[in-house]
């Protein structure tokens, strides 16, 4: 067996997606492995962002064995979904995955890195260790039926750029150079949902960039917010408000988002607001970094 790393071409997409199915449905133990995550789209949606996302094949000749993502928010970078078909588990493929994952974070620049993964795998939490990823706080996948009492928030009043610029003033102060423009973008450029904004007399003064059911990160009947930041409570809590009312303006039965429980006063706004966890992850953090994490921190996003 020789295993070459070189980026995925559209074409190899369809096996990637299948391999990213059965590879976690067969760990999770489902029935029939390749419904995991049915009507979502993880990795078609990373490939056709390119501008802040690189994507890893791992190939046996020229089959494709396992794929990695990694993904740009500025001065931040993750990983995921990370996935080896099953029958080539434990042959080092992950590992070969990964070192290009770490040069194209050295590449860009980032400060701080994390992934999440499953807390209760000792094979997960090795083998990112492996490469100075440190377990730290739990990471809740939460979840909220839609109901018509959400307040919608207009639109963005305002031109792309400016929605990025404000988008970007409000990460900065979460964390110096985060910056989620290309997931923004993503969600634009692809028609994946929609970025849902609360505004404080001129400015912004919180944002969620939200998919909206199927061949979007939500899939079925479901607003998923893949990241959002509040400046504080109050905005949170509006912000939040506003996403349920996108969810019902869209016709979705439910809300979810990740919360890491570092971001203590996250999560507890979004258990009063009746949000139940679904999963609960952890969140893995290069060097045992604290990153943007942190109790105050109004912050939502799983890294998945
Ligand atoms: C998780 C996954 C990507 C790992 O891929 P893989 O190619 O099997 O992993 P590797 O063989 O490169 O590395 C596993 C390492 O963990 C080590 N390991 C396993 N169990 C361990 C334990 N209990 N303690 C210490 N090390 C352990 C292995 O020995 C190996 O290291 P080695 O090569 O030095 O011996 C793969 O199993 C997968 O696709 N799983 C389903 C999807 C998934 O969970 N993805 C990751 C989500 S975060």
């Amino acid at each position: 067996m020789t295993i070459d790393i070189r980026p995925l071409r559209e074409n190899d997409l369809p096996e990637a997606d299948r391999i990213f199915r059965l590879a976690f449905g067969t760990f999770l133990g489902l029935p029939d492995p390749t419904t995991f995550a049915a009507g979502a789209d993880l990795i078609g949606t990373r490939w056709r962002a390119p501008a802040s996302n690189a994507t890893f094949g791992a190939f046996d000749g020229e089959t494709l064995v396992g794929s990695n993502y990694a993904a740009s928010w500025g001065s931040f970078g993750f990983f995921g979904p990370l996935t080896v078909r099953p029958d080539f588990w434990s042959k080092g493929i992950a590992q070969r995955l990964l070192e290009p994952t770490m040069d194209v974070f050295a590449r860009w620049g980032v400060r701080q890195s994390g992934l999440f993964t499953f807390p209760q795998s000792p094979k997960h939490l090795a083998l990112y260790q492996k490469f100075d990823f440190w377990p730290q706080r739990l990471t809740a996948l939460m979840a909220k039926p839609a109901a018509a009492a959400g307040k919608a928030e207009g639109a963005f009043d305002g031109s792309r750029a400016e929605l990025l610029a404000q988008a970007r003033a409000v990460t900065d102060t979460v964390f110096a150079g985060l910056d989620v423009s290309g997931e923004i973008n993503a969600v634009l450029d692809q028609s994946l949902g929609e970025v849902v904004t609360v505004r404080d007399r001129d400015s912004l003064a919180a944002f969620a960039v939200c998919h909206v059911g199927p061949r979007s990160e939500a899939g079925p009947n479901a607003v998923y917010v893949k990241f959002a930041a509040a400046r504080d409570d109050r905005q949170f809590g509006a912000l939040l408000a506003a996403c349920e009312a996108l969810a019902v303006r869209r016709g979705m039965g439910v809300v979810t988002a990740g919360v890491n429980t570092a971001c203590h006063d996250a999560y507890r706004t979004m258990a009063a607001q009746g949000y139940r966890t679904q999963f609960t992850g952890v969140a893995m953090q290069r060097g045992n970094g604290a990153g943007y994490l942190g109790p105050g921190a109004y912050v939502l996003g799983d890294w998945r």
